[in-house]
């Protein structure tokens, strides 16, 4: 069975992270989740959004095993819809009836894919998942990067792909 999904987010479909994300996945198996097929909204300390979309979008996050973070670099940090995301995971840590969902996530393996105009991922941009999949018990399992600043061309990439790939035997 396959034990990876991706969470992905870009402001646009079939822009470079999406193609970046599906030149992986046509060698390893994954589910792709596309987080504007959801409607979910930001955090909210009364917690007045818990009808949203969020708690079924982590149940099915939480049946996998491997969970690849999708995003675009969009000034040295991830899109707005990833960030709210990722800040409703605090749901998980601070309401009773979700803490068991919360620990669910402890012990997974976490990865980043991301493209940019630049040759290096910024050391914010991975930092700041390391950093939130520390705090939720979760592995690091690594990155991968594409320069996307002449657009998307899949041969410079070739040599990160098959090393990211080995991240999943
Ligand atoms: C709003 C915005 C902010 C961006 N900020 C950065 C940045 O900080 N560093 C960088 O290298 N590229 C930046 N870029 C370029 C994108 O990261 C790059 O084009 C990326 O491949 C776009 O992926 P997408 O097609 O999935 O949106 C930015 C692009 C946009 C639209």
């Amino acid at each position: 069975m396959n034990n990876t999904v991706a969470i992905f987010s870009s402001a646009r479909a079939n822009g470079n992270t999406e193609k970046l994300l599906n030149s992986f996945a046509l060698n390893t198996d994954i589910d792709i989740i596309d987080l504007s097929d959801y409607s979910f909204s930001e955090y909210d300390y009364e917690y007045k959004n818990q009808d949203d979309d969020f708690m079924p979008l982590i149940e099915k996050m939480l049946s996998y095993e491997k969970i690849i973070f999708a995003s675009p670099v969009y000034w040295y940090a991830v899109t707005p819809t990833m960030k709210k995301f990722l800040d409703r995971i605090s749901d998980l840590l601070e309401l009773p009836h979700l803490l068991d969902s919360g620990r669910r996530l402890r012990g997974k393996t976490a990865y980043v894919v991301c493209s940019s105009a630049s040759k290096k991922v910024p050391n914010s941009f991975i930092c700041a998942f390391k950093d939130t999949f520390e705090y939720l018990g979760m592995f690091y399992g690594g990155f991968l990067h594409a320069n996307c600043a002449e657009g998307y061309q899949v041969e410079n990439y070739i040599d990160d792909l098959n090393g990211f790939r080995v991240l999943f035997k």
